[in-house]
């Protein structure tokens, strides 16, 4: 196998659980979309010496956030190994538009860059399958139990509805809505959040469970209320997920105040998005115009970014 000596890039995108996060892991379906407002590009150049990264983040650096350098290191390893290659004499720079633990699916989106840029510059056709096995690596390592949605979601191109385990199914998300999604600021530590629910599930496995499934059995009634164009009921299932999910411990003041503003200026429907205890919410508007009263609003009440995505446009 012949190494090139030409740079290479490697991207992704954030994405969006629109719903059934953490609920996922236990096998209930879930609703995601790609978010290409919010992309990451990896580009690899000839160096001598030992592998070096340099990054370029959304508010802040990686080098900031050791545990992302941990599973950027195992996925880079793991990569070359499988590539039969040589751990040194290649830069790798990171630029990326994704917030770092907000639940947009950062982790995931510089694992499968890093293997697409990795693959291409040692000039290597890569399979679906061998990106998603790959990535997940650095998601096992991020996540500690990961569904495997955010590595699916940041290499894809279309909404989702996924089972763990099963085929991907792309899922037409065509609506006359808006998604308003917020960024709290607030990191939140997916990891720490799904260790959360199972520490939950092992000492109360009846309760927790049945949450879990209420949160599956919404994400099903969504997929209905999507293909009959029915933005209301889908709004419905957003607010009462949010309860679920704050019930099961991983939203937090910031998060439920978000979701009220949204909800008091117009939105459908509310709820936080990703693995929460910080992070992104969402929030579901029928018009341009409630979208750009709730974005204000947010901003207002303390969000320190927002993106407005027409639902469908993907
Ligand atoms: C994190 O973006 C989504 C979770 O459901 C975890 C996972 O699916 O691996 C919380």
């Amino acid at each position: 196998m012949l190494k090139t000596s030409q740079p290479a890039v490697g991207t992704a995108n954030g994405k969006i659980i629109l719903m059934g996060e953490h609920s996922v892991v236990y096998g209930e379906p879930a609703i995601a979309i790609p978010f290409p407002a919010t992309h990451i590009e990896v580009t690899i150049i000839p160096a001598e010496g030992p592998v070096q990264l340099d990054c370029v983040y959304y508010r802040g650096n990686l080098a900031s956030v050791p545990k992302h350098l941990e599973n950027l290191k195992a996925v880079v390893e793991s990569t070359v190994n499988e590539l039969q290659q040589e751990l040194k004499n290649f830069k790798v720079i990171i630029k990326s538009t994704i917030p770092v633990e907000r639940g947009m699916g950062s982790s995931a989106a510089v694992a499968v860059a890093m293997v697409r840029a990795l693959f291409n510059y040692f000039a290597v056709t890569l399979t679906d399958d061998r990106l998603l096995l790959l990535a997940n690596v650095s998601e096992t390592i991020a996540h500690g139990n990961p569904s495997g949605l955010d590595a699916a979601m940041t290499s894809g191109r279309h909404p989702l509805y996924y089972i763990k385990g099963e085929p991907f199914v792309p899922f037409p998300l065509s609506m006359p809505a808006y998604l308003i999604v917020a960024d709290t600021g607030l990191k939140g530590q997916t990891r720490d959040a799904v260790a959360s629910i199972a520490l939950l599930n092992k000492e109360d496995s009846e309760k927790t469970m049945l949450s879990i499934h209420q949160l599956g059995n919404l994400a099903k009634q969504s997929k209905l209320a999507i293909e009959s164009t029915d933005p209301v009921t889908l709004g419905l299932a957003m607010n009462r997920a949010h309860e679920i999910l704050s019930s099961l411990g991983v939203s937090n003041d910031t998060l439920n105040h978000l979701v009220t503003t949204a909800r008091t200026h117009g939105a459908i429907g509310a709820k936080l998005t990703g693995g929460g205890r910080g992070g992104c919410m969402i929030s579901l508007a029928s018009d341009n115009e409630t979208a750009t009263c709730i974005s204000n609003a947010l901003l207002e009440a303390g969000a320190v970014n927002t993106w407005t995505h027409q639902l469908g446009d993907d």
